[in-house]
């Protein structure tokens, strides 16, 4: 049999380079800081590395306003300061991920400053500049993400341009042939460097409506989403071309040497999602599955999702799992410690890749921040503000919880003095050690990584399914505050060889199963006896 690549059998750790260790005095973190905390994450046992997007930036959006996609930002590195990173990381057999913004770049950028000088400009097609109305008003209804219109108009040459974030974003024209050719460059620029992959960010969004008709009314929209989701995306998300796109940067990674891999960020239903392992031709590796970051953790709720994309995706391609991400509350705050525990068995028994997010694995929950006193853009304008999210790492219970000596760009956990990483790297019974355990216990068990998924009936309360065919596990989690009890049924007796709370280690089960308030469990079942004669 042949060996599953890397991106099949590990997990994946998305970190914020501002918010993962500061190693010059300037209270934001930046890639020595990040090669610095290689050797934790090799400890921690995760098999790559996404970073947050460090090129030049004036970091207006946590750098997702670039402003040149072929360099290190000064204030987090240097190109030479990235290299060492990639060699540390390879070194460790730690992959590293870019995160990619294609859809839109910097106001800064030389290709947007040179596209506004002039209609006449070589790179005026670079971006979308359309005309107004005869009224003067936008050329149509787009809401932008950020709330207020996508136009924004340009006194400079009297037309308006598109940006579906910031107005200090503009969009990118992809049916500009010179454009796609450039940001493909870049593309090669780090692969060539050695870099193992990219997360397209944004990744539906990057055509529009050629036509630019208007967006239709959202009839379920309910107040406190953001402001785009007033409208449905019917012309301005998924449009045509996008899969050839993603067709000719899959056919790009797919020719260089080393199983580099394509992640994407899809706001998207699971149906609309699977297309884009691609029908016609690959797309990408890992459309990636962010629907458990929007849903309520209930298990009537998470257990039906779980089960409708791993049904989905079966057929289509590599199943992946999102737990957190930058733009979502993280689970703490959504679902609390007890249950922290209980999202990182789920997440780290599921078939496919896991994406873990910095900070999760010593149960984070993240700062409140008033909206009004917000970094994050989307925070002032939208009121979601995603800086709670964003926070410092926790190394340590000092004031700046060893991330920094000074104050940091954003302020650090009050709940630093319990989670952080010193503390809980010796505690056993820590979130730390049992997302260690889990991650172990996956790497040393393919059938985890890969076998076959298939819920299971499971009462109130619980989430329960079955791992593999001939050598077989079953996962029952209890999101409740409560103790229960699951019944076993036909999957036969089995022995508990991990707990959430890291002490029934070995227990025989059979028959009801009890199970504590907010604990999950992985149980080896039994080979049935015929199974064990033909093994
Ligand atoms: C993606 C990122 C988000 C950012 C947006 C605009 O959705 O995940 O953080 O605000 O793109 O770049």
């Amino acid at each position: 049999m042949t060996e599953r690549p890397w991106w099949q059998r590990g997990a994946i750790y998305q970190l914020l380079v501002p918010s993962f260790l500061d190693t010059d005095g300037d209270g934001l973190g930046d890639l020595e800081g990040v090669t610095a905390r290689l050797d934790y994450l090799e400890w921690l046992g995760v098999n790559a590395v996404w970073l947050s997007p460090c090129y030049p930036s004036p970091l207006k959006e946590l750098g997702y306003d670039v402003s040149d996609y072929c360099n290190v930002e000064p204030r987090f590195g240097s190109l030479p300061a990235f290299d060492r990173l990639l060699d540390e990381a390879h070194r460790r057999e730690l992959r590293v991920i870019l995160d990619w913004v294609g859809n839109h770049t910097s106001a800064q950028h030389p290709w947007f400053r040179e596209s506004r000088s002039s209609r006449a400009s070589p790179r005026r097609n670079w971006y979308l500049w359309r005309d107004a109305k005869p009224d003067g008003s936008p050329p149509n209804n787009w809401v932008s993400v950020f709330g207020g219109s996508v136009w924004h108009w340009d006194a400079v040459t009297s037309q308006y341009y598109l940006h579906t974030f910031l107005d200090s974003q503009p969009d990118l024209n992809w049916r500009e042939p010179q454009v796609r050719a450039a940001m493909l460059d870049a593309m090669k620029f780090w692969l060539d460097r050695g870099v193992d992959g990219f997360r397209l960010d944004a990744a539906p969004l990057f055509y529009k409506d050629p036509e630019w008709r208007d967006n239709p009314a959202n009839p379920d929209y309910r107040a406190g989403e953001l402001p785009d989701s007033t409208q449905l995306p019917k012309h301005t998300r998924n449009q045509p071309g996008l899969h050839e796109l993603f067709a000719e940067l899959r056919a790009l990674v797919d020719g260089y040497r080393g199983e580099r891999v394509l992640l994407g960020e899809f706001y998207v239903s699971t149906e609309e999602l699977v297309t884009f392992y691609g029908d016609r031709s690959p797309e990408l590796h890992l459309p990636l599955n962010l629907s458990w970051t929007w849903s309520k953790w209930q298990a009537d709720v998470i257990g039906p999702t779980i089960a409708d994309y791993q049904a989905r995706v079966a057929s289509r391609g590599w199943p992946t799992t999102t737990l957190d991400t930058h733009d979502q509350p993280r689970i703490v705050a959504r679902a609390g410690i007890e249950q922290a525990r209980v999202a990182a068995l789920l997440l780290l028994t599921q078939r496919g890749t896991p994406t873990l997010y910095y900070g999760d694995e010593i149960g984070m929950r993240g700062v409140d921040i008033p909206s009004e006193q917000a970094v994050d853009p989307q925070g002032r304008r939208t009121g979601r503000n995603r800086d709670p999210t964003r926070t410092p790492m926790q190394w340590s219970d000092d004031t700046y919880a060893g991330f920094s000596t000074v104050e940091p760009w954003l302020p650090v956990g009050v709940d630093r003095a319990t989670a952080n990483v010193a503390t809980q790297s010796h505690d056993a019974g820590s979130l730390l050690t049992l997302t260690r355990r889990l991650l172990e216990l996956r790497a040393r068990e393919p059938v985890l990584q890969s076998g076959a998924q298939e819920p299971r009936e499971a009462g109130a309360g619980l989430i329960a399914y079955s791992r593999g065919d001939e050598r077989r596990f079953l996962v029952v989690a209890n999101l409740m505050h409560a103790p229960t009890s699951y019944d076993l049924r036909g999957d036969g007796p089995g022995r508990v060889v991990l707990s959430t709370f890291i002490d029934r280690e070995g227990e025989r089960v059979a028959g009801q199963v009890r199970l504590r308030a907010d604990e999950g469990l992985v149980i080896a079942l039994d080979a049935a006896p015929s199974e064990s004669r033909s093994a």
